[in-house]
């Protein structure tokens, strides 16, 4: 298969967005952390959002701001595609709900004001982002002295067994964990070429770090056994992408 040797992600999600939102159809009843990891109503990683400004970066169909919402905060999603903004407003206008929804890059934050946010919020969109040292300085600088930064993202490990070459997850490492050079991958449906970026465990807590913020907890969580066994059952070939950790969730507050 032969790759591309750019890939314009704006662009690309604006193709992607109908299937995405077909394919995943998130709740709106709590915020999620994907596929891969229970829900906000569960871990509970937030604390009570109530008269909270949560801004929420890559918040693609807006199910997360939605349910912040409902719980009372004020929130504004940003996402850098139209199209996920498009299926986000409707999705707010039909639950009667006023959020603020914004077009932008997550990695340039200088549309909003200084210590204007108590928390930023993302889930599996900071993989997208190539210059993340500039990302978590302008989530620094938005958000408030003990503002929470709370995201989540394919865990490190698992791009290790991503194999460019099939697009598909094998049952061996396929690539270095210490090889920072991006990922390129394809959608499926309908064939956008995507990319993402790299960083071991290590280096995202050394990027909180330099960033101003004190790292306060990060989350592995064990994948849920009805998605493994749909996806890899015990007696197939592909049983041993079974033991990997699939999510990773930081919770970061800024120092100061
Ligand atoms: C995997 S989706 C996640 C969407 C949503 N958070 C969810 O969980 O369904 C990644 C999202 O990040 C957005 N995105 C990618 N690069 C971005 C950037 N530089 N700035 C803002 N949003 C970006 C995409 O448009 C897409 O909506």
């Amino acid at each position: 298969m032969t790759t591309p040797e750019t890939t314009d992600l704006r662009n690309g999600w604006n193709q992607v967005a109908a299937h995405y939102q077909a394919l995943h159809r998130h709740s709106t009843a709590s915020a999620h952390y994907g596929p891969w990891a229970p829900r906000e109503e569960e871990l509970r990683l937030l604390g009570d959002v109530r008269g909270s400004r949560i801004l929420e970066l890559g918040c693609g169909g807006g199910e997360c701001c939605i349910a912040f919402a409902r719980q009372g905060a004020q929130v504004t999603g940003l996402d850098w595609s139209e199209a996920q903004l498009d299926y986000a407003r409707s999705q707010a206008r039909q639950a009667q709900l006023a959020i603020h929804f914004v077009q932008g890059d997550a990695a340039d934050l200088r549309q909003f004001a200084e210590a204007s946010w108590e928390i930023v919020f993302s889930t599996y969109t900071f993989q997208y982002l190539a210059d993340l040292p500039q990302t978590l300085q302008g989530c620094a600088r938005v958000l408030v002295a003990g503002g929470l930064l709370v995201f989540s993202l394919d865990h490190p490990l698992r791009d290790c067994f991503f194999d460019a070459t099939e697009q598909e997850l094998s049952v061996y490492p396929a690539r270095s964990y210490f090889d920072s050079s991006p990922l390129l991958w394809r959608f499926a449906h309908p064939g956008v070429w995507m990319q993402t970026h790299h960083h071991t465990v290590g280096e995202w807590v050394d990027l909180l770090g330099q960033a101003g913020f004190r790292l306060q907890r990060l989350l592995e969580p064990v994948p849920p056994r009805e998605l493994l066994d749909a996806l890899w059952p015990e007696d197939d070939a592909r049983a041993p992408l079974r033991c990997l950790p699939q999510t990773i969730i930081f919770v970061a507050a800024k120092e100061g």
